[in-house]
């Protein structure tokens, strides 16, 4: 027994220590703690101990197509989330997405007995699935209730601590109603298909991002579900361009392929890297999307490697389009070093691709020593701020409208 126990214990710190190269420091330590104590293996009793304690998400639930519909989410994003979150001991913490209830029992851990938790999930199935294993981990301050965790659950609020694990597209009013006045609301929050998981505090009007992280989640079912829209074009298909927030979409864009390819390179040569901050920065231009290139289609010559590898950013209007490519111009295949580019398609794509690549520069020369980016959720009613003037990305939604300014401003430039 005391065996078994050692070898789980050091299954866990194994993860951890991995974890922490990956990220390139440690984790702090209330969340180590709890990563430590609890058995994640418990959680996601049919996966093998080397998932269970790997890196990646574990799949629990898949739709008809295959979709993953619930998962314990990477043990980085959990970790992450936490941080974020600051949560103590003694508190009242509500999670939307209980899922395999291992977030739930950390959480549990973290408030410790003083505290409770509450976690809501939409699907049935999966909401019995985690009361039973925080049961046999013996979790006795988590209730899990089966539900639409975008109405909250009034009935144990206020709370000090509201985290959401499924991808939200906008703040439902009564997460911020049930929020305690020093209460901390963290989510994944998708602007204009830029996910970032945000840790929220109330600010005079509405609420203020206290940090701002990039990571991706399984989408928000029910009532706040507001699927993105995807646009095949080509054959196979060639291109899938997924648009958010409903921007409009003209049908002669489903031509765009037919005509010629404008390619346009930048100066801007750099290993692979992330670009976050520059992705809110690309964002604002109107017709910005996300564009998955098949990888068939560039084998073929058919069209240029997209410059990230999940999939372009890239901007759309009338019967044109243009991405983000990129091309190695030295480096080596371990660390290529990449000439970014824009390739534009149908009549004004060589004009969509230079103002990709105008924007690339823009940023690079205005963003060298780095930028923080901060988000307002202001409630739909309240009267603009001058602020919003100088914002990076302005977005209406339903209950709030969303101000995403970047410090140090970088200044438009038109190409
Ligand atoms: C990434 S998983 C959550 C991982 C979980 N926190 C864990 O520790 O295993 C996302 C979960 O959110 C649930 N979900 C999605 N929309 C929801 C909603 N409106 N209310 C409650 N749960 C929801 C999904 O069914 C799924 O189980």
């Amino acid at each position: 027994m005391d065996d078994t126990r050692d070898e789980e214990l050091a299954l866990r710190a194994g993860m951890l220590d991995r974890l922490a190269t990956m990220r390139g420091r440690p984790l702090v330590d209330s969340v180590a703690d709890a990563m430590l104590a609890v058995p994640r293996h418990v959680f996601v009793p049919n996966a093998p101990l080397s998932d269970a304690y790997g890196l990646g998400a574990v799949v629990t639930h898949r739709d008809r197509q295959g979709v993953a519909t619930s998962s314990a989410s990477a043990p980085g994003t959990v970790a992450g989330m936490l941080e974020q979150a600051e949560v103590c001991q003694g508190q009242r913490v509500l999670e939307i997405g209980a899922g395999t209830g291992y977030n739930a029992a950390l959480l549990a851990h973290l408030v410790g007995q003083s505290g409770s938790v509450t976690t809501i999930e939409y699907d049935a199935e999966v909401a019995d699935a985690a009361r039973s294993h925080l049961d046999a981990y013996g979790a006795n301050n988590v209730r899990v209730l089966t539900g639409d965790g975008t109405l909250g659950a009034a009935e144990d609020a206020p709370f000090d601590r509201i985290l959401v694990t499924a991808g939200a597209w906008d703040v439902a009013g009564p997460w911020v109603e049930q929020l305690a006045p020093d209460g901390r609301l963290v989510l994944p929050l998708r602007l204009r298909g830029l996910t970032r998981v945000v840790a929220f505090e109330r600010a005079v009007v509405g609420l203020r991002s206290v940090s701002v992280v990039e990571d991706g989640f399984i989408p928000m079912k029910g009532i706040g579900a507001i699927p993105e829209k995807n646009v095949p074009l080509g054959p196979g298909p060639d291109l899938t361009l997924r648009i958010d927030d409903g921007q409009p979409v003209n049908p002669s864009l489903l031509q765009a392929l037919d005509g010629e390819l404008a390619l346009v390179w930048s100066d801007v040569v750099e290993p692979w890297a992330w670009t976050p901050e520059q992705d809110f920065w690309l964002a604002t231009l109107p017709g910005f999307c996300r564009v998955f290139v098949n990888a068939e289609a560039v084998k073929a010559e058919r069209i240029p490697r997209a410059k990230d590898p999940w999939g372009a950013w890239g901007v759309y209007s009338g019967a044109s389009l243009a991405y983000l490519c990129s091309r190695q111009v030295g480096g080596t295949d371990q660390m290529p070093m990449l000439q970014v580019g824009a390739c534009g398609f149908g009549p004004d794509g060589a004009d969509l691709a230079q103002l990709l690549v105008g924007r690339v520069r823009a940023w690079q020369e205005q963003t060298a020593g780095g930028v923080e980016v901060m988000v307002e959720a202001r409630p739909l009613s309240s009267m603009p701020l001058p602020a919003e003037d100088a914002a990076l990305l302005v977005v209406d939604k339903l209950a709030h409208v969303f101000v995403v300014t970047a410090s140090p401003a970088p200044v438009s430039v038109e190409v």
